[in-house]
């Protein structure tokens, strides 16, 4: 008999494709390690003891279940009935600390005593760097010059967790290049184990970030059956990699009456070089060990992208939301910084929530979607804005 709390079910192939998404584009050296990882991963999951580590972290250290919160003045404000599922209040300050729990405890189940991550806005950073510190494990994080700078806050509190940061100002010195320098350390230093950020690069990452993830889904269906006694209209999340999307989608991709909605970073107009909205503009390529859409040149080249949210600033997508933009399960929608922006303000002065950028770019779509539509919806607060304070006054 199973006993494990089951969070989301596995929905891609054994080889991680997502309809004609995902796969495994990784030297052969690679390969083999990340066959162990996903068969130490399946060991894991259906083990009730890993599953009762992972819950209790996520309860007394985390401070999970995140509530869900109904938002009454933003919903007066927009005309629709706003829950916010408040990720902002886990430790740490974002979704990204329920993945990193549940991969440093796949690294201490397999014996590894280090560990490197990458990170965009630094949440991710953050959260590796904790739990590095919780399980006593040395950290390195790799990450883009620019963020480095514009998310100093984070950079500073990496730090003092006891990990070391390492800037990278190679190529467009951002989070894709952050990730290009793990992976590269990763191949070089096999005793390391890799904590990935987001449901992106290959295959078991998807469906190892989406597994761990599925906790927020999981609670947020439970919570609006409880105080609604029903399913929501919609669910509006942002969307970087896809991690806090399809963490909360994943609960209710079945549902075919309840519409998913998807923020990307527009940045300044959907034009190449100016923008991180891929699902609007990606051509599908392999790029950074998965075959997924990706912001690219007339010669196939990946193009640097650009979004005033560090973690939604990333030229490429999960392959599970490149799938679920071909079979229009979900709506992919582009929010500019100006929008983004003022979702943040609006935010913090309404419902006394300051958010962070990434997810003010959900915020800003509920405005232009749900404008007195009276729909019933579930917005996933993915993160706190304290990084982007100083962005925010400065503008
Ligand atoms: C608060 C917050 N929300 C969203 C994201 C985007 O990442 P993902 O799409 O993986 O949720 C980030 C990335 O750093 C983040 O810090």
């Amino acid at each position: 008999m199973n006993t494990t709390t089951q969070l989301s079910a596995i929905t891609s192939t054994k080889d991680g494709y997502f309809g004609q998404f995902g796969g495994s584009f990784v030297p052969d050296v690679l390969k083999l390690s990340f066959d162990k990882l996903y068969n130490q991963f399946l060991e894991a999951i259906k083990d009730p003891s890993f599953d009762q580590e992972f819950m209790s972290y996520l309860n007394d250290y985390v401070g999970r279940p995140s509530p869900l919160y109904y938002a009454k003045r933003l919903s007066e404000h927009i005309g629709s009935k706003i829950y916010l599922k408040r990720e902002d209040l886990n430790h740490t300050g974002a979704h990204k600390i329920n993945n990193t729990l549940g991969q440093i405890l796949l690294a201490k189940r397999m014996g590894y005593k280090e560990v490197i991550a990458e990170t965009g806005a630094g949440q991710h950073g953050v959260a590796t760097a904790t739990a590095a510190a919780l399980f006593g494990m040395k950290c390195k994080v790799f990450m883009g010059k620019t963020d480095y700078d514009r998310q100093l806050l984070n950079v500073n509190r990496i730090k003092l967790l006891g990990a070391e940061v390492y800037p990278i100002s190679e190529g467009g010195a951002g989070l894709k290049d952050a990730v290009d320098a793990a992976i590269g350390y990763f191949i070089e230093h096999p005793e390391v184990f890799y904590i990935l950020g987001s449901a992106v690069g290959p295959h078991p990452y998807p469906t190892i970030v989406r597994y761990f993830q599925s906790v927020i889904g999981k609670e947020a269906r439970e919570q609006i059956l409880a105080k609604e006694n029903r399913l929501p209209d919609s669910i509006i999340a942002c969307i970087g990699g896809g991690s806090n999307a399809i963490g909360i989608f994943s609960a209710f991709l079945d549902d075919k009456d309840v519409k998913i909605f998807a923020a990307e970073g527009g940045g300044e107009g959907l034009i190449l070089g100016k923008t991180a909205a891929t699902l609007s503009l990606g051509k599908p390529m392999a790029f950074q060990g998965s075959y997924s859409l990706v912001l690219q040149d007339e010669q196939g080249n990946p193009v640097k992208s650009h979004s005033v949210a560090a973690g939604l600033d990333y030229p490429g997508i999960g392959p599970e939301h490149s799938h679920l933009n071909e079979i229009k399960r979900v709506k992919y929608m582009p929010i500019n910084d100006s929008e983004a922006i003022n979702a943040f303000k609006l935010l913090s002065k309404i419902e006394g929530i300051i958010p962070a950028m990434e997810s003010s770019h959900a915020i800003a779509l509920a405005s232009k979607i749900l404008k007195n539509k009276n729909e019933l919806t579930i917005i996933n607060l993915s993160g706190r804005g304290d990084k982007d304070v100083d962005r925010v006054l400065a503008d």
